[in-house]
């Protein structure tokens, strides 16, 4: 059994967003279709009906945006309100819980304005029930008054687009799900596209990268720009107090290994999950829940943040009986595959 004591919270390549601490994070953020790198087909898709509603003198469809973590749902949201002309609402599922708290964020609405809700699937189910009116005929229906003498009022809203964002859209009922006009789903990036992203962001902060530097941090990052992003931070502490504060390969190598950050992005975190499957579970399956208890961490966690990575770089399967780890994970961890720890489960 291994021992928990990981700090998931201050874990540097966390996909989590804390809206308050990350500011700088926000002059990042790429403000039109044209300056987003990536997603090409996500922003092709968007031109089009972005377009198309203006030349209608008409509010954008909702859009639903699904994908793992960090990959700049929010970003996006800020950029179809900007190409839209309108004004940015942004608020969470979470953060929405009661219905009055939902109709006051409609009524305060300007025409055509777009509404983001983040963690879309969070949103507690009476507060939902609201949303389906106010998406189909932009009205609301409340009931005033309880018992024989309830009675029933519909206001109008102004038309707005909703933006909503989960990891999942399996996660979302159907009744939510069928109001999306639009739904696009976020892939992890590329190395090459995360490099193109660090040197961007570089020029913003006037740090000073090599395109090869930029790629050591880029494909160390999980295809998430949020954790690119918030390497090229660290990275460039170490090169300015260590180097002559330019970020070189050698630099970047150096840096990411002190943060034991390994050449593919996996911490200490990911290589604890992945040799737990192994040594406990012979390489797996192994079902999440019952990981998830191994391991310490939550279930969803589990699912939405580690895993999308590890099935990408092909270190992990999902079957129908659990998780399994690969015979490329066993090598990069430097755990011979067909050892009697493979062979012979220990339960
Ligand atoms: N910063 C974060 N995500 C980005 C993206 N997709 N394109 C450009 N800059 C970014």
């Amino acid at each position: 059994m291994i021992e928990q004591e990981m700090d998931f919270e201050n874990r540097i390549v966390s996909p989590d967003y804390n809206y308050t601490q990350d500011e700088a994070e926000l002059s990042l953020r790429p403000k039109t279709l044209d300056e987003y790198i990536g997603q090409d087909k996500v922003k092709e898709n968007l031109k089009i009906y972005i377009t198309a509603a203006k030349q209608r003198k008409e509010s954008l469809d909702h859009v639903l945006l699904y994908g793992p973590p960090g990959l700049g749902k929010t970003t996006l949201a800020g950029i179809i309100a900007r190409e839209m002309g309108v004004n940015l609402r942004v608020t969470s599922g979470p953060a929405i819980e009661k219905q009055g708290d939902l109709v006051a964020i409609l009524t305060s609405l300007q025409e055509g304005d777009v509404l983001f809700i983040d963690e879309i699937h969070r949103l507690p189910r009476n507060v939902e029930e609201i949303l389906y009116p106010a998406m189909e005929d932009f009205s609301l229906d409340i009931i005033i008054g309880k018992g024989p003498s309830a009675r029933s009022i519909r206001l109008d809203v102004p038309h707005f687009t909703l933006v909503g964002a989960t990891t999942r859209s399996g996660q979302l009922t159907a009744p939510l799900r069928d109001r999306f006009g639009v739904l696009l789903r976020l892939d992890l990036y590329t190395p090459e596209q995360l490099a193109e992203i660090v040197i961007r962001s570089a020029g913003i902060l006037s740090i000073g990268i090599e395109r090869d530097g930029a790629l050591e941090v880029a494909s160390r990052s999980r295809g998430t720009p949020r954790i690119a992003n918030r390497l090229l931070k660290r990275v460039r502490d170490i090169a300015q107090v260590e180097f002559d504060g330019v970020i070189t390969e050698e630099t970047a190598q150096s840096a990411l290994r002190r943060f034991e950050i390994d050449e593919l992005g996996l911490d200490d975190f990911d290589r604890k999950m992945l040799s737990t499957i192994i040594t406990n579970y012979s390489g797996g399956p192994v079902g999440l829940d019952t990981l998830a208890a191994a391991i310490g961490e939550e279930a969803v966690t589990i699912e939405d943040v580690y895993e999308p990575y590890l099935m990408q770089i092909g270190f992990l399967t999902r079957t129908a009986r659990g998780r399994c780890v690969t015979k490329l994970a066993y090598d990069h961890l430097g755990i011979d595959f067909n050892s009697d720890s493979k062979q012979q489960s220990i339960f």
